[in-house]
């Protein structure tokens, strides 16, 4: 057997089908993460960030953060503790933009404690355009001046007082990093400022709780208008990341998937409601407990549920990815539309290589479900697109070899060995561990 994979490349492989159980503790939210350890730009004072979650882009984060200057320790398992007492560089480069877009959140704080920021734009991206628009739009707003020159967004404050400036800022759309950059920003401005359509994720509550710490003042996160009364400096705080909402639905459509019973510890149950109603849609049996999730679907087969994507308290794209495999192995039919995002349907191709029956109709996609899935190689062209294979090479007879992992890693905390422990034959190999095992199979 050959195919052409990617040397050198971790991979996933798994033998299906599997049925997964017992419980599985969540980590910490990578997209809530990321954020609270860009906020620590804003003061020079220490910010203690706990439940960090094991991932590449924390990684990437922090080598960000490494590169302005700060000083990042991590203490015992996932905690940090990250200073930015004197910043050395104001300019967040190319190379390490591009491989995580979050990178776009050092933008405000940068702008807002030195006065200027220079941030390579983060350029295209396999899921479509994902502008920055938003953001710059709204630091203008407050008086930055901002210009894009050689790639880079160049923003500089041209206030008298050399401050922001508190303003009313409607977002067109609402955006997740949008609003946080700009709440970040303006909780260091001169006057009060406003985000009006901002976005309700839990993960922009999470950020307004840390930086109420740090000493903010922002009232109605949670809710489509943020108001941030700037304040002269922060402070240093310790705060505990909450739990990734998207890690706990993946879990959970594995199980849902697989006709399996298992329990989500350590979340935030009522951060999943879409999703839960979905499962419940679906035949799932969901039982909730304080910081807990149960799901139970053994022996039923998955009803086909229609999806449309929309910012939370919707139900979220990032969830998108697993729904259509789930539809692709239940009973029915069903539409999933992408909203969000106009081109993340790349999970889709390899989905029906393993035999899946999917129509793509400009962004929504028509699942029909089959009886199995075949397992066969594939490739993982983004994060939450990974997710979904992952959870087809658990469905499906046979073998599937998950080639271009590090997508996964990028968001998801050791998910094999997540998965292995719970009774799933799944398991991480090296580009060159799976060449020989190609050799030895062909003799
Ligand atoms: C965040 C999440 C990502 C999730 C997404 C949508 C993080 C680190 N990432 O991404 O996991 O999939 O929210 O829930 O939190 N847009 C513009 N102009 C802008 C900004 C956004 O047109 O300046 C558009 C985007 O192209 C997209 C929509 O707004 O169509 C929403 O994007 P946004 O919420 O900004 O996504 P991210 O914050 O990048």
């Amino acid at each position: 057997m050959f195919f052409p994979c990617t040397i050198n490349v971790d991979k996933i492989i798994i033998n299906g089908p599997c049925k997964i159980t017992g419980s599985v503790k969540i980590s910490g939210a990578k997209n809530a993460a990321l954020p609270l350890i860009f906020a620590s730009l804003l003061t020079e004072e220490p910010l203690r960030l706990t439940n960090i979650p094991h991932l590449q882009d924390v990684t990437t984060a922090m080598s960000l953060l490494g590169r302005l200057g700060v000083k990042l320790e991590l203490n015992e398992q996932l905690s940090i503790n990250v200073q930015a007492k004197a910043l050395s560089s104001c300019r967040a480069p190319y190379e390490l933009v591009k491989t995580m877009r979050a990178s776009i959140l050092v933008l405000g704080p940068l702008l807002a404690r030195l006065g200027e920021a220079e941030v390579s734009l983060p350029g295209g991206c396999a899921i479509g355009t994902r502008p920055v628009n938003l953001h710059i739009k709204g630091l203008e707003e407050m008086g930055a001046r901002i210009v894009i020159e050689e790639g880079y967004i160049k923003a500089r404050i041209e206030t008298p007082s050399g401050r922001l400036q508190g303003a009313r800022i409607f977002m067109d759309m609402v955006s997740v990093t949008g609003t946080e950059n700009i709440m970040m920003a303006a909780t260091l401005a001169e006057g009060t400022t406003i985000i009006e359509n901002a976005a309700r994720e839990p993960e922009v509550t999470d950020l307004a709780v840390c930086l109420n710490a740090m000493g903010a003042k922002i009232s109605g996160a949670g809710t489509s208008e943020i108001t941030i009364e700037g304040v002269e400096q922060l402070h240093g705080a310790t705060h505990h990341v909450i739990a990734d909402r998207i890690e706990a639905g993946t879990f959970l459509v594995a199980a849902a998937a697989t006709r399996s019973k298992i329990r989500v510890r350590q979340v935030i149950p009522h951060h999943l409601d879409a999703v839960l109603k979905k499962l419940e849609e679906a035949g799932a049996v969901i039982e909730l407990g304080d910081d807990y999730i149960d799901l139970d679907m053994q022996g039923r087969k998955p009803r086909a549920v229609t999806i449309d994507t929309a910012p939370y308290p919707a139900f979220p794209t990032d969830m998108q990815a697993q729904f259509i495999l789930l539809n692709s192995v239940a009973d029915g039919s069903a539409t999933v539309t992408e909203n969000i995002f106009e081109n993340r349907f790349m999970h889709v191709q390899e989905l029906q290589r393993m035999g899946a029956n999917i129509e793509l109709k400009g962004h929504t996609a028509v699942v029909h479900g089959v009886e199995h899935l075949n397992g066969a190689p594939v490739m993982a062209t983004d994060l939450r697109a990974s997710a979904g294979l992952v959870l087809a090479g658990l469905v499906a007879k046979g073998e599937t070899v998950i080639d271009r992992i590090y997508h996964i890693d990028r968001g998801y905390d050791c998910i094999e060995e997540k998965l292995s422990q719970m009774g799933g034959e799944i398991q991480r190999v090296s580009g060159r561990q799976y060449q020989q095992m190609l050799a030895a199979a062909a003799g």
